[in-house]
């Protein structure tokens, strides 16, 4: 039997002697996902959530063997790093540096994740924010690329998330694709928010990077070394989070300045709208609610509502809306069209309520509506995943209302927990909710218009006083189909098509 491209063939002898059909049997196509965070173990954003959910669902198809490796961060979470296991070490190059690497080992399942350790690097509180975040994530790409030649295990597909991620599929073309076991690898590099493309003044490419000079041209732009743009001109395909966010990037409102290198690449790009991890975010078993309840028996979301409503010092009312926000405090979010008519909406019978942390003008903002609306609005200016399942188990109406917004999982989370998400057409928000008019799961609204927003917002509290109908629209929200499955089978799809391309070569 020989093995071409890690498919087993029958041998002709074989074949002749006793003419079976035949039969090829394709091994496990091993992906390794790189990240600079992954929930359950650190968390800072969407990014973890999807890099956690995505590789446990595409592990799931026992086509794949699915592992993750990720920087070991002093603030990964104790009850399961306790369990970690120590597995090498090695060093890694990197510019004149030569560092210190070990490897940890976990596997949840299904799937191993593997830990970066270097406490010069990742032994600090957070994950990013230093002013030496390019040399931090330089390592751990590095690191990712050593790792393979340490572990031996050398992936079909190296799926790289974001700018800290990128440079691994930036070294695998530009140094390592030279090397006999590198040379099959195929890179697919997802970007989850085109706004952060890592971008580092340009003498940092060899001094920094360890990157050879020659290759300015790929990574270059507007003056800049920039990951982001580098990743998308090395990838095999390069994919986004949502379809409608994948079309957005295109144009230079939505591009943040790195339209034409999407334009110039768009044959490499697709759109896949990210799922939520529907086990994790269930109102049937969620630990973190007042009360448990299903799409058949929704009377315990009045208990949740009840409860929240003591919990913020509201008024305990039933027939009152609660129309919730939760959100990093920042432009995008669309703050300012909330700013602009929330007193107005206010007049109405309707209680308000944000969560989240962010820029003080916002935080304040929202402080001073709470002290000035008592009984009506509430601001909790911290995150806190417990208190944000009370809200949106709690609350009726799901506020968001983004100018730009690549994915978005919060809205598919508040249609879980039947809460009706009103939001404004963009990214995965345009994807995820529909019309309710048209028969859809929420509200929404084209333009970033305040006003705009306001017209569905009022469409909304109007809808939920005629208890019949809203009824039906928050069992038609819960049950959306916002389960990984099928994206994780465009995932899929897109690999196998990267392998078949290879194999044509
Ligand atoms: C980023 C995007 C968000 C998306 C998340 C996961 O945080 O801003 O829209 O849901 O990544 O892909």
């Amino acid at each position: 039997m020989e093995i071409e491209h890690g498919i087993e063939v029958l041998d002709e002898a074989a074949e002749k002697v006793c003419e079976p059909p035949r039969i090829t049997v394709e091994r496990r196509k091993k992906i390794l996902f790189a990240a600079s965070e992954a929930t359950p173990f650190i968390a800072t954003g969407g990014l973890a959530e999807v890099v956690g959910s995505l590789s446990k669902a595409i592990a799931e198809d026992e086509r794949f063997d699915v592992r993750v490796i990720l920087p070991l961060y002093q603030d990964i979470k104790k009850e399961y790093r306790k369990d970690f296991r120590f597995i090498g070490h090695f060093n890694v190059p990197l510019g004149w540096r030569n560092q210190y690497c070990g490897i940890f080992e976990y596997i949840l399942d299904g799937v191993t994740f593997y830990f970066v350790d270097n406490e010069y690097y990742f032994k600090r509180p957070g994950c990013y924010g230093y002013y030496d975040d390019g040399e931090r994530f330089g390592f751990f790409c590095r690191a990712v690329m050593e790792f393979m030649d340490f572990s031996k295990f050398y992936p079909d597909i190296l799926h790289t998330h974001d700018w800290q991620a990128a440079l691994a599929s930036i070294y695998l073309k530009t140094i390592y694709c030279y090397r006999p076991e590198y040379q099959f690898i195929r890179s697919l590099f997802t970007l989850h928010n085109i706004e952060y493309q890592g971008k580092f003044s340009l003498d940092t490419i060899e001094e920094l990077f360890g990157i050879p000079r020659g290759f300015l041209g790929l990574l270059e732009y507007d003056h800049c070394l920039n990951l982001m743009k580098g990743a998308i001109e090395c990838s095999e395909r390069f994919s986004t989070v949502s379809p409608t966010y994948a079309g957005e990037i295109k144009d230079p409102y939505f591009s943040h300045g790195l339209d034409p290198i999407v334009r110039r690449n768009e044959h490499k790009l697709c759109g896949i709208l990210n799922g939520i991890d529907t086990k994790a975010y269930d109102p049937e078993t969620d630990k973190a609610l007042f009360a448990n309840y299903t799409v058949f028996d929704l009377a315990p979301k009045a208990v949740c509502k009840a409860e929240l409503q003591k919990m913020l010092n509201l008024p305990v009312r039933a027939d009152v809306p609660i129309v919730a926000m939760i959100s990093r405090l920042v432009s995008h979010k669309g703050l300012d069209l909330v700013r602009g008519v929330i007193e107005e909406a206010l007049r109405r019978d309707m209680q308000f309520v944000v969560l989240g942390t962010g820029d003080p003008e916002y935080e304040n903002y929202f402080t001073d509506l709470a002290r000035r609306y008592p009984g009506k609005a509430a601001s909790v200016i911290t995150f806190n995943s417990d208190l944000s399942r009370k809200l949106y188990s709690g609350a009726d109406i799901f506020l968001m209302p983004s100018k730009s917004e690549p994915c978005g999982l919060s809205q598919m989370i508040a249609s879980r927990y039947g809460t009706v998400a009103v939001v404004r057409e963009t990214g995965g928000l345009k994807d995820s909710i529909t019309p309710y008019g048209a028969g859809g799961n929420g509200f929404t609204f084209r333009d970033y218009n305040a006003h705009d927003m306001l017209f569905v917002l009022n469409e909304a509290l109007t809808l939920f006083n005629d208890k019949e109908k809203w009824r039906e629209l928050v069992k038609r929200a819960m049950s959306s189909d916002f389960s990984w499955r099928k994206s994780a089978n465009y995932y899929e799809g897109l690999y196998l098509g990267m392998l078949n391309e290879r194999k044509n070569k």
